[in-house]
């Protein structure tokens, strides 16, 4: 079962990648990440290095576990350099055909037979990633939340193809090794917690946009309202406005339900390139450094 998983690949080392492929290192796995080339890829294991930094400074993580992390990670350019994995984890960007692209080639690079390949898709059908391989039975959802790191839940996703054996496998794998809360969804668009969160902050873009309150007051008032962490225009923020759109488009597609809708000052936003935190400034500012 997963005990025997020692070699994982991470497809992209984004947010969400670089988040993976960290606790993947923790747990003491082989882990190699592939991003688009090796500048990105260098800017992954940067991504990586300053999260472990984080937790080393905030007493979370042990100087000496951080440098042994760093060493089981590899970074590159080359996908090819996944052949040998038991577990790939495609994290790319939330894109049709960006992801189904990446499926077609990891079938034809990766060598087991009865590795699992999975996806960290918040929103696109699992089955059709699947089917862009001659190994459905294989291919599954293993939804990690951001930051991978900080939060304990994975969704387990089963499309109609992926056997007991895949989802149970992943499922140890999470708990287990990874020491993550595993819950099991069907493959539905959103699965259960984007299903539920999407159309909240949609509702709070569209209470900004309409000009009835500011992204401060309505993030105040759902902190200290309704003992919510984070406000819904930060959480859209820490998630990605590109990451929200694209999430809410799978969402509308597979319902057609308005409150799915992505309204138009997220549009906006993500073609003004203002992502979130990631570059500095969404709803709200960011200091990058
Ligand atoms: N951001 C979140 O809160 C969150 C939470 C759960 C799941 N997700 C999902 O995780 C995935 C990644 O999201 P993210 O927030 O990390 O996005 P991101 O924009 O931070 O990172 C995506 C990364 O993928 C890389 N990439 C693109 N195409 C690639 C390819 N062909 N090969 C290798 N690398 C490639 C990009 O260079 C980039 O670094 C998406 O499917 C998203 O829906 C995101």
């Amino acid at each position: 079962m997963s005990g025997d998983i020692r070699r994982i690949g991470v497809v992209g080392g984004g947010q969400m990648g670089a988040g993976v492929a960290e606790v993947c290192a923790r747990a003491g796995l082989d882990t190699v990440v592939c991003e688009v080339d090796a500048v990105a890829a260098r800017a992954a294991r940067d991504r990586v290095a300053a999260s472990l930094d984080r937790a080393v400074r905030r007493g979370k993580l042990e100087e000496s576990a951080a440098q042994n992390a760093l060493t089981r990670l590899v970074f590159t350019g080359d996908l090819e350099d996944l052949a040998d994995r038991q577990l790939v984890v495609e994290a790319v960007v939330e894109n049709p055909d960006a992801k189904t692209e990446v499926f077609a080639a990891l079938d034809k690079i990766i060598e087991d037979p009865a590795a699992v390949l999975a996806t960290n898709t918040s929103s696109l059908p699992v089955m059709r990633l699947g089917m862009a391989t001659s190994r459905a039975d294989r291919v599954v959802g293993l939804h990690f939340f951001n930051p991978v790191p900080v939060l304990p839940l994975v969704e387990v996703v089963t499309s109609l193809h992926t056997s007991a054996d895949t989802a149970a496998t992943v499922e140890d794998f999470a708990a287990r090794v990874l020491g993550k809360t595993v819950i099991r969804s069907r493959d539905r668009a959103g699965f259960v917690v984007n299903a539920l969160l999407i159309p909240y902050l949609l509702s709070a873009i569209r209470m900004a946009e309409s000009g009835f309150a500011t992204a401060a007051g309505i993030d105040t008032g759902m902190e200290l309202g309704c003992a919510h962490p984070m406000g819904p225009l930060k959480l859209a923020d820490l998630i990605g406005l590109d990451t929200v759109a694209s999430i809410a488009e799978s969402l509308y597609d597979e319902f057609r339900e308005p409150l799915y809708a992505p309204p138009p000052l997220l549009q906006r936003m993500v073609e003004a390139g203002l992502l979130g935190r990631k570059t500095g400034r969404g709803f709200h500012t960011y200091d990058r450094g």
